[in-house]
């Protein structure tokens, strides 16, 4: 069973790390930024403002005035709202952006980060999930960024300057009210620290839960023909059941938080009132004053029950964040040493040699895969490995991509160690076609030029119709540019699989490894690629891996491999002649 990620490295950072967090995504757009920042406090500026002229104008001595300027004061209000309507159309819109770019620049470091991962993180993790992870998650830095944070600003600032305020009006009742402000934090932060932790859950959850939909998508035809579109649906239900307790848990927490929040403020407002009535009442506070004040009470306090559900939000949202930096900060296995001899042409060939290599794959570490393997690959010559199923095989190519790390011995290529060539350069050297190819949902053309990109289209166009084996495409309405849907599922697996070799020949590779990859041919067209491979790259090192007797019998050397090691090796006729496997796999090919 393959565990995700999110449940085994659920290490909880402070919030203010990951606020910090948060801020260190904006800083490329700072400039939008401090705008918004600007016309928030402008904003919210305006709003406070509106107490202190209720307080102005109710003073007793302030009514002949107020009656002989009603026409300007009123246009100088509506001056105000107009402005304030101004700054909150820049506020909003900047704040909308920002979120945008923020989340535009995480999809893209996402979808690098995870690109760039070793081959065991795809082991471990589903790809849907992944896929779902990096839309789902950055989205919810987006709405902390677009919305949350500029929230957070605001009703900081108001309740901070109403503080400021209410405390120049009347110390004691500020007090009362801040007293019982803090009371509220300390009862916040320990649900806040509840609604993280359901959060993480419902995300990982959702997450999983699209990732099985896509794979069962993906596998439809199958899901169907097995008969098991019930069996599939039930185990939906599930883990979508499972989604919905999570959201139902981070509802509650969520929903009590923000409630209990408000009806404390609420109360304790009206405890103010009353304290606030007293002082008029005992000569100490006039009343004009005291209207004043509970306005900016309830805007202090209004703007404090928003500014702590926005809390419990963004809280919500640093769970995606905490998920996002995971992803982004996991370290590939593979040691990557330094780039050199690159750029200087490429060589046509190069000679493989595995020496003693022993491998165990890291997730079954106890499973040894191959041991004491050795074999040697020649320019120029066509080199089959032959061997049951699960006979260690593809695992030889996997060390020889560099896709895991072999545990001991040796691999060298014209003599220098693997781990000495870096990524790039191997790349450049070598073209594998795996048993299952991988095709994208674009035109023949485009998947062909997959690592190719440097050949021109009319060349690619006449290579391509030289060669029989690619002779399907023609009579195609579209031709090379034909849609082949997505993983080619438009095709036949033969012709995916022709792609694919195509699509690695015009590469023109040092070392091309076909793992099983005419598996889905007739023995007609195996020919033909085959006579393709010889004469496109004749000084090439080919490595043809199959348990098909006609695709080995012509290579010029032949390794027969079983539970991880050489057992015998030579040409088809030397094999052919000795008492072993070989001549077994002869007889048994002969018979059926
Ligand atoms: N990604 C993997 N993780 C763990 N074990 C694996 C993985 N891939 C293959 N194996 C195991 O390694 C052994 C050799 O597999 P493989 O090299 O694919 O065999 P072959 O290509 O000869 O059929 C098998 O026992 C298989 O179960
Ligand atoms: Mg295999």
């Amino acid at each position: 069973m393959k565990r995700s990620l999110t449940t085994n490295t659920a290490r909880t950072r402070p919030i203010s790390y990951s606020l910090l967090s948060i801020v260190a995504l904006v800083r490329p757009h700072t400039g939008a930024f401090i705008i918004a920042l600007v016309s928030l406090a402008i904003g919210s500026g305006i709003n406070l403002v509106f107490p202190e002229i209720i307080r102005r104008a109710l003073r007793p001595e302030a009514l002949p005035f107020l009656e002989q300027n009603l026409v300007p004061i009123l246009l100088g209000l509506a001056g105000l709202f107009v402005g304030q309507g101004i700054v909150f159309f820049l506020r909003s819109y900047l704040f909308g952006v920002i979120g945008h770019r923020v989340y535009t620049d995480l999809r893209k470091r996402l979808f690098e980060a995870v690109l760039a991962k070793d081959t065991r993180f795809f082991d471990r993790n589903r790809s849907g999930d992944l896929a779902a992870r990096i839309n789902s998650d950055a989205a919810l830095v987006q709405e902390a960024v677009a919305v949350k944070l500029s929230v957070i600003v605001r009703y900081g600032l108001q309740v901070v300057c109403g503080v400021v305020l209410m405390t120049w009006m009347s110390w004691r009742l500020t007090i009362a009210i801040v007293c019982s402000v803090l009371v509220i934090v300390g009862v916040s932060s320990f649900f806040i620290k509840g609604l993280k932790t359901a959060s993480r859950r419902y995300q990982g959850d959702l997450a999983r839960l699209t990732s099985f939909a896509a794979e069962v998508f993906s596998g439809s035809k199958i899901v169907r023909a097995l008969g098991a579109t019930e069996q599939v649906s039930r185990r939906y239900a599930t883990m979508n059941g499972d989604v919905l307790a999570a959201g139902r848990k981070r509802a509650l927490i969520s929903a009590s938080f923000s409630s209990g929040a408000s009806m404390l403020l609420n109360l304790l407002l009206l405890g103010v009132l009353w304290y606030g009535v007293s002082l008029v009442f005992g000569q100490s506070l006039p009343l004009n004053e005291l209207a004043a004040f509970v306005l900016y009470g309830a805007i202090v306090a209004v703007s404090f029950s928003f500014l702590v559900s926005a809390y419990a939000e963004v809280s919500q949202s640093l769970g995606g964040l905490e998920r996002v930096f995971e992803l982004l900060e996991q370290q590939e296995q593979v040691s990557e040493p330094s780039a050199d001899g690159e750029g200087q042409g490429r060589p046509s060939s190069v000679r493989v040699d595995f020496s003693g290599v022993s491998f165990s794959y890291p997730d079954r570490a106890d499973h040894v895969v191959l041991s004491d393997f050795s074999c040697e690959l020649l320019p120029g010559r066509v080199t089959a490995l032959v061997g049951p199923s699960g006979a260690g095989k593809s695992s030889v190519v996997q060390l020889l991509l560099r896709l895991y790390e072999k545990s001991g011995g040796e691999i060298r290529l014209d003599g220098t160690r693997l781990e000495k060539i870096s990524e790039a350069e191997l790349r450049h050297l070598v073209a594998w076609v795996p048993q299952e190819p991988q095709l994208f949902s674009m035109s023949i053309y485009e998947n062909l030029m997959l690592g190719n990109d440097e050949i021109l289209r009319d060349e690619t166009l006449k290579t391509v119709s030289g060669w029989d084996f690619m002779d399907f495409i023609e009579p195609l309405e579209h031709g090379i540019d034909t849609m082949i849907g997505e993983h080619g599922a438009l095709l036949s697996g033969g012709q995916r699989q022709r792609i694919a070799i195509a699509r690695a020949l015009l590469r023109k590779p040092a070392l091309l490894v076909l793992d099983e990859a005419t598996s889905g041919l007739d023995s007609h067209t195996e020919a033909s690629v085959m006579k393709v491979v010889r004469h496109h790259i004749p000084s090439a090192t080919i490595l043809v891996i199959s348990h098909r007797l006609s695709t080995v019998r012509d290579a010029d050397s032949i390794y027969v491999i079983n539970e991880g090691r050489v057992f015998e090796s030579g040409t088809h006729d030397s094999l052919s002649a000795r008492q072993g496997l070989y001549r077994e796999y002869v007889a048994k090919q002969a018979l059926g």
